[in-house]
């Protein structure tokens, strides 16, 4: 049983005030876009994971394993993840594993469960594994697990520049609150904005482009100064937007078109690897 889940870029992620259960509500614009990472589920007297990406963990904690776990306490299934989205890269790749085990795991040991119980149950692993059944293009409220569907019209084109090594979710988050304090700028309750809900429902690229928002992007360059000439690098090459993606530290280039695509992914320099893609693209599917 074989669930193809693609990545996911946060168009808008506006971060609210710290919750007493240590994380933040958000307003997060989830678009599922065109790199996929494939998860296979085969019988197995015990829960196994292997990952053809080493820097992949193996154990329990692995939230493929997790899933498999919360979906039918002590089944076994042997998970073979592919992976294609970056690892600790700001793009759900974690989240997307964990989404592809449901669906598979499901289907495997057939056990009938609706796409809202998968929902439920994604939602006690990750912020972002609801989205990653979902699909598309979404609000995410809460901590991003109450999604509604957004209106979009159209393809957009990306580039992503993948960087070396990873950022750790938790500590943007922390050094995003410590900026906060430091500057006194309070965190304020946030809402979907307009002219990015305009933009998606138009399908205008250039609209989208300067509507594009993460809260967490100054943290993210705090952690890796790098990312910010990267930034600029796309923005010279003429993006039409430009921004860190989630928690980073991929960077996120919107294009006009995949031409446009391709000729900033061909030209930049300053990142491991350069991938293009397109959005928004369906949630986890078996294949
Ligand atoms: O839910 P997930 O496992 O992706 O969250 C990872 C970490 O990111 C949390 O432990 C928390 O530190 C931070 N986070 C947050 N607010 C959110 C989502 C995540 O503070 N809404």
């Amino acid at each position: 049983m074989t669930v193809r889940v693609p990545a996911k870029v946060n168009l808008q992620l506006s971060v609210g005030p710290l919750r007493d259960d240590g994380f933040h509500d958000l307003v997060n614009v989830f678009h599922a876009v065109s790199l996929f990472d494939e998860v296979t589920a085969s019988e197995s007297d015990r829960v196994e994971v292997v990952c053809d990406h080493a820097d992949v963990p193996l154990g329990d904690d692995n939230l493929a394993a997790r899933a498999a776990h919360a979906l039918a306490p002590g089944r076994g299934v042997r998970l073979e993840i592919s992976k294609n989205i970056p690892v600790a890269g700001g793009m759900a790749g974690g989240s997307a594993d964990a989404a592809a085990a449901l669906v598979a795991c499901n289907a495997l040991w057939n056990l009938g469960r609706t796409p809202g119980e998968l929902m439920e149950i994604g939602g006690t692993l990750g912020s972002d594994v609801p989205f990653a059944l979902l699909g598309g293009t979404a609000v995410g409220t809460g901590r991003g697990e109450h999604l509604t569907p957004v209106d979009t019209s159209g393809t957009f084109h990306w580039v992503f520049a993948l960087a070396d090594g990873g950022l750790s979710t938790p500590q943007v988050y922390g050094e995003c609150d410590r900026i906060r304090e430091a500057t006194g700028e309070a965190a304020v309750w946030p809402s979907l904005s307009e002219p990015l809900a305009k933009a998606l429902a138009d399908g205008n690229a250039p609209a989208l482009g300067g509507a594009l928002v993460n809260d967490l992007q100054p943290a993210a360059i705090m952690l890796r100064r790098s990312l910010h000439r990267t930034l600029e690098e796309g923005r010279e090459l003429g993006a039409l937007g430009a921004l860190v993606s989630g928690s980073g530290p991929t960077c996120a280039f919107l294009a006009a078109d995949e031409t446009h695509a391709r000729e900033i992914a061909v030209a930049l320099t300053g990142c491991r690897e350069a991938v293009i893609a397109h959005g928004p693209v369906p949630g986890a599917v078996i294949v």
